[in-house]
């Protein structure tokens, strides 16, 4: 059992994968922290709660940052994510509330209690990380493992024409997590834009798994009419499940190991790019996917649900 916290923007991909993990019988959940990106932080941790009680689990929830360590806010992605962030499923409220401690102190909490043994996992802008290790850079060397989704090397970017847009939202904090000396995985677009999903196959999730299926079919909707406009296929990339597969699964991707930086101005801002002969530690960067079986767990894992 992996003991996982996700640092998310919920967000439909981000659905998609904390509702994996929350079935995943190798992933001990331990905790939700919420962004913006996809949506602002205050309808992420509405909707990072509702995920987890859904799921009918008790997953603490801790409220992240509402905005950049450095640049300015850029736009929320409410055109792809629709303005509640499940698309067009209605507001959810949930019963309970979210912790009192910040994303970032909760962070440094678990992982100072839990040394070597929790992985983090960022599947929305890095800032929570980037804050967590100005609270206390001890946690560098003593989290298991960052598994970011984020960042692209070969594909080019999907926020800009070099950027993706985890790491667009905020570059300043996605270089800092890179320069940490710490063990980091990026799941980026070099292998998300390879994973995609069909309305059938979601159309079958809603079969088998009426509650979290359905509700992940309902939402997908509007994921599916925003590829279908802009990327001329009628399905969708499974960005965030991906990188959560890839904690328990990491057979399932090829990395290249390489330190990384982020560009943090002018026109390519928000571009990762190696940084072959840096001082900074190296980091895994996949590379090629075995698609069918990342979609397969992904599609099995929900379908066994309720
Ligand atoms: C990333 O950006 C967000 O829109 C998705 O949730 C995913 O985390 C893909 O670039
Ligand atoms: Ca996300």
């Amino acid at each position: 059992m992996q003991k996982v916290i996700i640092d998310t923007d919920p967000g439909i991909d981000d659905a998609m994968a904390v509702l994996f993990a929350c079935l995943c019988r190798d992933i001990d959940l331990v905790g939700l922290t919420s962004i913006f990106g996809n949506v602002t932080t205050d309808i992420a941790t509405r909707n990072a709660k509702v995920l987890a009680e859904m799921a009918r689990l008790d997953v603490p929830v801790a409220r992240g940052a509402d905005g950049p360590v450095q640049q300015a806010a850029r736009p929320v992605a409410w055109e792809i994510h629709g303005r509640e962030g499940f698309g067009g499923v209605a507001p959810i409220t949930p019963d309970g509330q979210p912790l009192d401690e910040t994303a970032a102190e909760f962070i440094c909490r678990t992982v100072t209690e839990h040394p070597g043994e929790i992985v983090l996992c960022p599947v929305g802008p890095l800032t929570n990380l980037a804050r967590a290790l100005e609270l206390d850079p001890s946690i560098a060397g003593k989290v298991k493992s960052v598994t970011v989704m984020g960042g692209s090397l070969d594909e080019g970017g999907n926020a800009t024409p070099h950027a993706e847009a985890n790491i667009w939202q905020d570059p300043h904090a996605a270089d800092m997590v890179l320069a940490a000396d710490w063990d980091v995985t990026l799941v980026g677009l070099d292998v998300t834009h390879q994973v995609k999903c069909t309305p059938e196959h979601f159309a079958h999730l809603a079969a088998q798994a009426p509650v979290l299926g359905g509700f992940l079919n309902e939402a997908v909707q509007h994921y599916f009419e925003f590829h279908r406009s802009v990327d001329r296929f009628d399905g969708c990339y499974m960005h965030d499940p991906a990188a959560v597969v890839s904690i328990v699964r990491p057979d399932l991707f090829q990395v290249e190991r390489q330190p990384l930086r982020v560009i943090v101005d002018g026109e390519e801002t928000g571009c990762t790019v190696r940084a072959a002969g840096s001082d900074r530690p190296p980091a895994s960067v996949c590379m090629q996917v075995e698609v069918d079986a990342v979609r397969n767990l992904f599609l099995d894992t929900v379908s066994s649900g309720f």
